[in-house]
């Protein structure tokens, strides 16, 4: 897939999957417009994109507020008169149980993760209609579909949300040649992950997955980027689970289903 001359908005792009999606897109010849609330992380992004003669702008803000949406997508479009593509990938987990997460945890949760990529939709329309690639594609989970393992009531509610957004805005946007699907991941080691998980917890879901091993960010990536691409034109509304077969599994461990056919 060439990226060659497009502009690639990614939120979320100073770390894990949305980090690896610009890197991949960059090396392709695009555009990174990148967007996080680590503004440092970002600034030490660009460097090391600039070192290795890729282009990187990044935007600090918060994608949960909507005014700080807005003032970043003002100040992007002083930098490009158009986006080819926008992934949304910035998000954050909660870890409580559902009888003691709190109203506001509740919210900032649902605001980060489902909010935010709203915003990001939205306010980015104009932009994405000057472009020609047209694309969106959202960061969901298969929280989306089950539950979270990570995560918390509010993830898990929010990540649902996603697939509900991404259908609607597939279906409004189509009358402006505009596609938005989404990608559900399975575990994926990266800093939200790593955070979460102890050494033998990762263990544990390492062999729950078929596949037998945690996702890398750039598996993602490469999903991310297909659904983004010309290759994927006719495809929309949808989303793609990339999961090392994980959904595939109904009840205990895949090594305790094989060991107990041995
Ligand atoms: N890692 C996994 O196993 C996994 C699985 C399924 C889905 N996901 C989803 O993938 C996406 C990326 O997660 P990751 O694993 O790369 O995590 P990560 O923590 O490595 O990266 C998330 C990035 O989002 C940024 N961010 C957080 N809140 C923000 C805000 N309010 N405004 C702007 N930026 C903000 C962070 O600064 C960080 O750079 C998230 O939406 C997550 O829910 C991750």
């Amino acid at each position: 897939m060439d990226f060659n001359g497009m502009t690639v908005a990614i939120t979320g792009a100073a770390s894990g999957i949305g980090h690896a999606t610009a890197l991949t897109a960059a090396r392709r010849g695009a555009r990174i417009v990148a967007l996080d609330r680590d503004g440092q992380a970002l600034e030490d992004r660009r460097a090391q994109f600039e070192a290795d003669g890729l282009a990187l702008f990044p935007f600090a803000l918060d994608i949960g507020d909507e005014a700080s949406v807005r003032c970043s997508v003002d100040a992007i479009s002083q930098v490009t008169p158009s986006v080819d593509l926008l992934v949304n990938s910035a998000g954050i987990v909660s870890r409580g149980l559902l009888e003691n997460t709190t109203a506001d945890e509740w919210e900032r949760v649902l605001s980060v993760n489902l909010s935010g990529s709203f915003y990001c939709i939205q306010q980015m329309v104009p932009l994405l209609k000057a472009g020609t690639g047209r694309a969106v594609v959202n960061v969901a989970s298969l929280a989306s579909k089950r539950v979270s393992y990570t995560g918390g009531v509010a993830y898990t509610a929010a990540k649902a949300g996603i697939l509900g957004l991404t259908r609607h805005a597939a279906f409004e946007l189509a009358g402006d040649g505009i596609r938005v699907n989404a990608v559900c991941p399975g575990p994926v080691l990266t800093a939200m992950t790593k955070n979460a998980t102890s050494e033998e917890d990762r263990q544990k879901v390492a062999a729950m997955v078929p596949l037998g091993a945690w996702l890398e960010p750039e598996d993602i990536a490469e999903s991310i980027l297909f659904l983004g691409s010309p290759a994927a034109r006719m495809i929309t509304g949808t989303s793609l689970d990339i999961d090392g077969g994980l959904s595939l599994v109904t009840g205990s461990s895949y090594e305790a289903y094989r060991r107990a056919r041995q």
